[in-house]
């Protein structure tokens, strides 16, 4: 039979830090896997990471044997708070000293846990000191909970029914791992580098992937950019935009364009014109966003489907 001992999850969390760093990273626009690509429900990263440190770790009223009276518990218990508290700012997401902390807790719980379960039939596999158990998330969607558990030293495994939620995960997930510590490939940083080392994580990675989407930018523009010409703003147009006329004579670049399946009009008057079907041309509805999308409305230009 398995021995079971309580999860710090199954009795208390500091809810207050991990509430307060969820709520701050909803305004992180640099480095946040958000920005890689939108995900609904995405669950922030802070949460996830509380809640797998707090499954993997026991809770101190679950060994009596060192935490003798509820006094002692409690404090042992304020002290692994202190580490989630820690660990969930956003700031401390690639802090090493933090997380060795979280993960040596992990590891002292686990082991606690194999000594436990010595004499299980299965022992071997299922309770081996020197493995931690691996994580799968089977709903993985924007991948924060196989992300957080792979920081936490966790083998990660991620799956969803949703083709775009597998490509998230493998490019958070699966394939930076795979580079851990390479230096970058592209000849730009080579000369740079030649063969010197020191490339710590997805370092050298990231250069690449820098270097390959600036190429593919760049050919891109080069193949198919007459298709998305520049948009000249003329003394004309600035009767009904005054906000443009700083830029009277100048081409501006389009940043958006707003897609309409379009139909003949049924004017005969203007019987060949192009009508978009599109009742509005507003972006979003909210005040700030509608000063918005006029600016925006100097560069968008309308295509036929
Ligand atoms: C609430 S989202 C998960 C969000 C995720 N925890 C995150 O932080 O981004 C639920 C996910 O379950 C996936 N899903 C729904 N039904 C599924 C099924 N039958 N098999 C696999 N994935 C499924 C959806 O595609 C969606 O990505």
């Amino acid at each position: 039979m398995t021995s079971y001992k309580k999860k710090l999850i199954e009795v208390a969390l500091p809810l207050e830090a991990i509430n307060k760093a969820s709520a701050r990273e909803k305004a992180i626009r640099h480095g946040h896997p958000s920005t890689l690509h939108l995900w609904w429900a995405r669950r922030p990263l802070a949460a996830a990471r509380a809640v797998i440190f707090a499954q993997m770790v026991d809770d101190p009223s679950a060994h009596p044997d060192i935490f003798k009276t509820e006094k002692a518990q409690e404090k042992e218990r304020q002290r692994l708070f202190k580490i989630i508290e820690d660990l969930v700012q956003w700031e401390n997401t690639t802090n090493e000293e933090v997380l060795q902390r979280a993960r040596d807790e992990i590891w002292q719980s686990w082991r606690a846990t194999c000594a436990e379960n010595a004499d299980h039939p299965h022992a071997k596999e299922l309770f081996d000191r020197h493995k931690l158990p691996a994580f799968h998330d089977p709903f993985a969607g924007g991948g924060a909970l196989p992300l957080e558990a792979q920081r936490l030293g966790l083998e990660s495994y991620a799956s969803d029914l949703n083709p775009v939620a597998v490509l998230i995960c493998k490019a958070m997930i699966e394939i930076p791992p795979k580079f851990a510590g390479k230096s970058p490939v592209n000849p730009e940083s080579r000369k740079k580098i030649g063969s010197q080392a020191g490339w710590k994580g997805a370092q050298g990675l990231a250069e690449d992937v820098r270097y390959y989407g600036k190429w593919m930018r760049d050919e891109a523009e080069k193949r198919i950019g007459h298709l998305y010409p520049k948009v000249e703003v003329t003394a004309e147009k600035v009767k009904d935009r005054p906000d443009l006329k700083p830029y009277v004579g100048k081409k501006l670049t389009v940043i958006a364009c707003l897609w309409a399946r379009t139909v003949k009009s049924p004017n005969p008057a203007f019987a060949q014109v192009d009508v978009p079907l599109a009742s509005t041309f507003m972006l979003p509805q909210k005040q700030a966003g509608r000063r918005m999308s006029s600016r925006l409305s100097s560069a968008v230009s309308i295509a036929s489907l």
